[in-house]
């Protein structure tokens, strides 16, 4: 079996996982996943840099010993990762004994190539990138990424013959033009190197947070240089011979660009000094700045991706990730721009796409397609020509690229639905296998899209693959990845699948006479009790069955205008936001509310009452509120508001 080895940067652990450090991770599980997709046996890693001076100050700082807190880190960040679906195989803390294996294992390799002699430095140093800094590197004596001024150290350290790889590396370059990708970090590399290298120091004095020198225990080694070495150390370099043979070199480092420099220079040249191979690739992604600022807590840009993952789902925020920034180049985020997409991608598009094509198979043919006699339209070849652009994109990493191609397919059926009309060929008894056929190629359409889509926006994609009538298991590109004409598939009508939100609600998404999607599946909310009741209840004469209750279909609305009925001092009238459509009721609550005071309230509507006219306005529905015996009304609502539509049972 073919195999691929993938890693991201390892996270510094003074601080949470934040938006662009999670933009890497989610980049890189799209490649992993993707790799797995075509058949690869993928092995992905991630983990923690702990041995940073950072790290031991916030423990410090926390009052925590230094390993227990990042324990406690190491907790967060698998957590954040598990919650954006990231999925790692593995997952490495430089404080793991492979990894000091790993790290004595290499440091003795170059030190026995005789590449490490001793020597004192005294430079600046910046804590906050962990890196020494030549004046040059500095602007106005500050770090230009921490803006913080570098600490002027002197100590004895030793150093690396880097200087010593200049021609090496240059021939390797030249030699394996991808090595370095995307263009713009290899030209920016490669300036660097025609320049010349320095030697650099590799132990640091003094200190005790870190992995002791093998060949002088009383210094330890430079934080970077212990960490690179974790793409090794987890493939068993200094410990299990069979793993590493199995698994090296890997086939990409994923890195940020402001680290680019030590994995495209530093990190070969300590290979090749120890006579391994080096990496075949490294891809230097670019940032992620908060409204077009650097996120930084000073500044308050910081974005949580656990937050924004909770705001729309995880996938709407994969795709955004993937979708709107070109990998390789930089990219922002807003949330004003995060809300448009998911409204215009995936609540008015995709969702839309899915719920209309499953309805209309639903009213017109029972749910179940096939091909017919017809023969496939047009899409057949929108689709194959779609997977080749997401093949090539893919493969050179340009996840960009391959969600952009799947999208293709998704616009060519919305078009494509629009042309055919299928509620007109409803109608033309001579036209019922261009219906059935018509049906089916919208399904297989967005089938295939969905398999293109597992990589970026995996939980839905698999649901969507369920809608459209085909098993989510074991696919697998070669075999799925093509237009497939093979037999009936059952289609399943439920809720949609991306709620539209407040501001996205005024397009009717579906043609005058094709079914409105059908009923929202999500798990019932449960509605705060209310306190205890001042008398007791009368004992219940009465009791109905739970087929009885269910009858009576309870959704979460949303008020979005409320009004008082004129002439009247009970009523209200209020126009309301189901989720699928807009609706306007009348509510016996004028002596309890002032109409403003309900506007933007979640509440509870009796979605399915025969519509009835109150002082001349058709109520269509009722809002569910406790109304005591004498007097009052309190309308029922939520402590966390689920998605309009919701049904309540
Ligand atoms: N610990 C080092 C990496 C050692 S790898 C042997 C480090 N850690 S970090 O926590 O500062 O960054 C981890 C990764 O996140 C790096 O690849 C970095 O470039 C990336 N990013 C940090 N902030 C980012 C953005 N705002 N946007 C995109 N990526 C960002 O560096």
């Amino acid at each position: 079996m073919k195999r691929f080895f993938l890693t991201t940067a390892i996270d510094y652990v003074n601080s949470r996982p934040h938006l662009g450090t999670a933009y890497e991770k989610v980049c890189a599980d799209v490649i992993a996943r993707y790799k797995r997709l075509c058949g690869f046996e993928t092995r992905f890693l991630m983990g923690n840099d702990e041995h940073s001076q950072n790290v031991f100050k916030k423990a410090t700082e926390s009052g925590l010993d230094p390993l227990a807190y990042c324990d406690q880190m190491e907790r967060e960040f698998r957590r954040t990762w598990r919650h954006l679906d990231v999925s790692f195989d593995d997952f490495i803390r430089t404080t793991e004994p492979r990894h000091k294996a790993g790290v004595t294992d290499l440091a003795r390799r170059i030190y026995d190539a005789g590449d490490i002699y001793d020597g004192v430095y005294e430079g600046w140093y910046c804590v906050g990138c962990e890196a020494f800094k030549q004046e040059k590197d500095l602007v106005g004596g500050t770090c230009p990424m921490h803006l913080t001024a570098p600490q002027w150290i002197k100590e004895k350290n030793y150093f690396f013959r880097l200087s010593k790889y200049q021609r090496p590396l240059l021939d390797h370059f030249a030699a394996h033009p991808d090595f370095l990708q995307p263009a713009v970090r290899r030209n920016e590399i490669l300036r660097l190197l025609e320049g010349g290298l320095e030697d650099i120091s590799v132990s640091r004095a003094g200190q005790s947070w870190g992995i002791p020198l093998p060949f002088d225990p009383s210094s330890v080694v430079y934080v970077w240089f212990d960490a690179l070495i974790n793409y090794a150390s987890a493939v068993g370099l200094g410990g299990d011979a069979a793993l590493f043979e199995r698994w090296w070199p890997a086939d990409v480092h994923i890195v940020g660009k402001d680290i680019t420099r030590f994995h495209a220079v530093i990190w070969p040249a300590m290979l090749m000094s120890a006579t391994l191979p080096v990496p075949r690739q490294v891809f230097g992604h670019g940032f992620m700045t908060m409204n077009g600022q650097r996120m930084s807590k000073t500044l308050g840009t910081i974005v949580d991706p656990i937050e924004a993952a909770d705001r729309l789902g995880v996938d709407p925020l994969r795709l955004y990730l993937v979708k709107e920034v070109s990998f390789g180049g930089d990219g922002d985020f807003s949330w004003e721009r995060y809300d448009e997409r998911y409204t215009v991608d995936l609540a008015n598009n995709l969702g839309n796409l899915v719920s209309r094509v499953t309805a209309m198979a639903e009213r017109y043919r029972v749910g179940v397609v096939r091909p017919t006699a017809a023969g496939p339209g047009r899409l057949a070849q929108v689709g194959e020509q779609a997977v080749a652009d997401y093949r090539r994109g893919m493969d050179a990493l340009m996840i960009h690229e391959g969600a952009a191609a799947a999208f293709r397919i998704i616009d060519a059926t919305n078009g494509f639905i629009a042309a055919t009309a299928p509620w007109k060929l409803a109608k033309d008894p001579a036209a019922a296998d261009r219906l059935t056929q018509a049906l089916f190629d919208a399904a297989e359409a967005i089938r295939l899209a969905a398999v293109l889509l597992l990589p970026i926006m995996p939980s839905s994609s698999r649901e969507i693959l369920r809608r459209v009538g085909v098993s989510p298991d074991g696919v697998q590109l070669d075999q799925d990845g093509r237009w497939r004409a093979d037999g009936e598939r059952r289609l399943r009508q439920e809720g949609p699948l991306w709620p539209r939100r407040e501001s996205t609600m005024s397009e009717n998404p579906l043609p005058p006479d094709a079914p409105a999607p059908g009923a929202i599946p999500a798990p019932a909310p449960i509605v705060p009790a209310s306190p205890a009741p001042a008398a007791p209840l009368a004992p219940s004469t009465e009791r109905i069955s739970i087929d009885d209750f269910m009858k009576v279909e309870l959704r979460v609305a949303k008020v979005l205008a409320a009004e008082k009925v004129p002439k009247s001092t009970r009523l209200l009238k209020l126009h309301v936001d189901v989720g699928t459509e807009q609706r306007t009721l009348v509510a016996g609550i004028a002596g309890t509310y002032e109409p403003e005071t309900l506007v933007g309230r979640t509440v509870v509507i009796v979605f399915n009452l025969k519509p009835a006219k109150l002082m001349g306005i058709e109520s269509n529905g009722m809002v569910l509120a406790a109304s005591p015996d004498d007097g009052g009304a309190e309308v029922v609502t939520f402590l966390n508001p689920p998605a309009l539509g919701t049904r309540v049972r």
